[in-house]
């Protein structure tokens, strides 16, 4: 499978939102990435259920949701009206990881598990079965911007491994610093979804840094 590019819209123009959409939706953007933060997961704050029910109404492409919240249990009905395809939750917010798992799929997405920097992808050896996405967190959640956490490449190979021993259809999605310098290499390694922020959207030409993220010449 070729891979995905997931533009993250926290480093978006949100005084023109449907400027930024309408970009997404006319180049080879596969999925809209949208970062939720509670200022209490993450030591951030960004938008939640009128914003991603707006770019939903507008998006042609599924909306990638990844909450950095505490207890996403409770907002899963929410998120699914709202208009969220995929659905992933952090490792570290979730205290019966495997029912919020489930209830995601009840409520007719699909389901991601998010693993910040420090957690060891073995975590995840007895849910992977289960799911239908990995994020590796190549920087620390919270802020757009950061440099790429070399040691991903490590878990990305790890996770590779797990997934093929275990027959899993999970797909590997890296988020945090990608960019021209090691959006090949991911690849390479065994990501399937890149997530990009400031990489696209500080850029003059956002359609630009997409194709080359999608055919990963520089
Ligand atoms: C960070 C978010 C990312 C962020 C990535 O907590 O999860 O999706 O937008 O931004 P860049 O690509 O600039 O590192
Ligand atoms: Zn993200």
């Amino acid at each position: 499978m070729a891979h995905l590019i997931s533009p993250s819209f926290l480093s978006a123009d949100f005084g023109n939102l449907e400027k930024e959409i309408n970009i997404l939706n006319n180049n080879q953007a596969d999925w809209f990435h949208l970062d939720i933060m509670d200022g209490v997961f993450v030591p951030n704050i960004t938008f939640g259920m009128p914003v991603i029910s707006y770019i939903k109404k507008h998006a042609k492409k599924p909306l990638d949701v990844h909450l950095m919240i505490i207890q996403p249990e409770k907002y899963i009905k929410d998120f699914k009206k709202a208009g969220a395809d995929i659905l992933t939750v952090h490792y570290e917010a979730c205290t019966h990881l495997h029912r919020t798992i489930q209830e995601i799929k009840l409520a007719d997405m699909q389901a991601g598990v998010s693993l910040n920097p420090h957690t060891p992808v073995n975590v995840l050896e007895d849910i992977i079965q289960e799911l239908d996405l990995v994020l590796i967190m190549s920087v620390n959640p919270g802020f757009g911007g950061q440099t790429f956490i070399e040691n991903s490449y490590k878990k990305i190979k790890q996770l590779k491994k797990l997934i093929i021993e275990t027959k899993s259809n999970a797909l590997i999605e890296v988020d945090g610093g990608v960019d021209n310098t090691n959006a090949a290499k991911l690849v390479d390694a065994g990501v399937n979804v890149l997530v990009a922020g400031s990489y696209i959207f500080k850029s003059e030409n956002p359609s630009d840094r997409i194709i080359k993220l999608k055919s990963l010449e520089f």
